[in-house]
């Protein structure tokens, strides 16, 4: 006999499962709302894209393109049917017999699922030459992104963003600023309330340059005194030693060169404007000279946001300026910016700071007791009519005692009993019972839906 596989969720993916699928739609229904009112509009990409893009994007000497992407040839593509493959093969006198060795002889396109969205974002705008369309192209997208990270609280290999990107011809420090504004509107919507904000201007082509190569003058002569991973990239990315969480390099960096000491009088300018524009605003900031973010295609602006109650990986938001990245990818020359707010995170911390959670949510209204054969059809009408007048309801599929069931609609967490026996039926009324207080009601149809119609609107739910 075959041994029963148990099948489970693989390794940094997860189920979302009631109650806490209610509370990730309100957390993605307040970025909805709040988004459209600074003029966002939603933008759907597909889940995979061809690996150059983000290879290109993110930039290939990056942890997330080095390390992390998920990524495969496309067996569907009907270039890399076997027989075409094989006699394509020939054709270039392979004398390859087997998929694996064609595939390997030839420059096949792979592809990744995305880990983030931004080049997605990107490509699409320049693929549907949104730069025509008027003013700055506004979007925003919510959605799973793929990162093959080590698994551990708050970080996982399939994890959601909601984020949102601002494209155009201006690089106005306003833009910067509002987009920010925007951000923290949705954390206080959202109840997050202890987040702090950080900035940075990390420069851009004409000033970053000259500083990476002061910085990695001065790294080299502290080389001995640094980790084996800061010290790989003095070489390859030295901004991201700044990054470096190693107790023992701590008091190394702080004595490191600071950009903002590097940066030309345009960034430097920016810089100054993006502060008072948050001033202006009441948006409440940290300088952090040590934020360099972990892709590559930043410039000026970078910004993160850090949540209580979350341990290591507290980044709850990053984002910044990405101007010249839409070139890169083939477009024209275009300024943007743009954050990722990470869900998983964002909801961890909601729940871990607001225990009540569970209670705010809508929850079960009615759960209809019905009672005899004779009962049933009512129930059936009554329940159909309570849902299309927007009640949440539950109905037995099968008759239970009364007490049973009265039982199970306190353990669903139901607000009422709807009870319908024969009683009931001849006299065409129904027994409404609070299950919080055990009050009692008996009221015909019209009266029952506009009760609990009321009792909606004043629940919110
Ligand atoms: P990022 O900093 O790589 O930026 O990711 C943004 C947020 O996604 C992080 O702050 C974190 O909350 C969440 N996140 C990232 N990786 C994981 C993971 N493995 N598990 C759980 N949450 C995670 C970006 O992705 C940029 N595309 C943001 C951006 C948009 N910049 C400009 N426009």
């Amino acid at each position: 006999m075959s041994e029963r596989k148990q099948f489970r969720a693989i390794k940094g993916t997860r189920d979302i499962l009631p109650p806490d699928s209610a509370l990730w739609n309100r957390v993605e229904g307040a970025a909805r709302d709040v988004f459209a009112n600074y003029g966002f509009g939603e933008i759907r990409t597909p889940i995979f894209e061809e690996t150059e893009l983000f290879a290109r994007s993110i930039g290939v000497e990056t942890d997330v393109v080095g390390k992390e992407m998920f990524s495969f040839f496309d067996p569907f593509d009907s270039r890399l049917r076997t027989e075409v493959l094989i006699e394509e093969a020939r054709k270039r006198g392979s004398r390859a017999t087997g998929v694996g060795e064609v595939i390997l002889s030839f420059n096949f396109e792979e592809i990744t699922l995305r880990p983030e969205a931004t080049a997605s974002v990107c490509r699409a705008y320049i693929e549907h030459g949104m730069h025509t369309l008027p003013g700055n192209v506004k979007l925003y997208y919510i959605g799973p992104m793929f990162r093959r990270e080590r698994p551990q609280k708050g970080r996982y290999r399939q994890f959601y963003q909601i984020g949102a990107e601002v494209l155009g011809q201006s690089d106005a420090p306003a833009i910067d600023a509002e987009l920010i504004e925007m951000l923290m509107v949705f954390f206080r919507r959202v109840g997050l309330d202890q987040t702090t904000l950080y900035i940075n201007s990390i420069g851009d082509k004409n000033c970053r340059p000259q500083y990476v190569e002061s910085l990695r003058e001065e790294l080299r002569r502290v080389k001995d005194q640094l980790g084996e991973d800061s010290q790989r990239r003095i070489e390859t990315n030295p901004l991201r030693v700044l990054d470096s969480k190693v107790p023992e390099e701590q008091a190394i960096i702080e004595k490191l060169p600071r950009i903002a000491d590097h940066l030309c009088a345009e960034c430097r300018d920016h810089f100054v404007k993006l502060k008072q524009e948050l001033k202006m605003r009441g948006v409440k900031y940290d300088e952090n000279w040590r934020l360099v973010r972990g892709l590559d295609y930043y410039t000026r602006t970078t910004f993160e946001v850090t949540a209580a109650g979350l341990g290591s990986q507290n980044a709850v938001c990053g984002g910044g300026r990405y101007d010249g990245l839409v070139e890169l990818l083939g477009g024209p020359p275009t300024k943007g910016i743009g954050f990722a707010i990470g869900s998983d995170r964002t909801i961890l911390s909601i729940q871990e700071g607001h225990p009540e959670w569970k209670r705010e949510l809508p929850g079960l209204a009615v759960f209809v007791a019905w009672m005899g054969a004779k009962a049933y059809p009512a129930a059936v009408q009554i329940a159909r009519k309570l849902r299309d007048s927007g009640v949440s309801v539950e109905l037995p599929a099968e008759e239970m005692k009364f007490k049973k069931s009265l039982g199970l609609a306190d353990k669903l967490g139901a607000r009422y009993a709807l009870i319908i026996g024969e009683d009931e039926v001849a006299s065409a009324t129904y027994t409404l019972k609070r299950l919080s207080d055990a009050e009692q009601k008996k009221l015909g149809e019209n009266d029952l839906l506009e009760y609990l119609e009321s009792e909606r609107r004043g629940t919110g739910a």
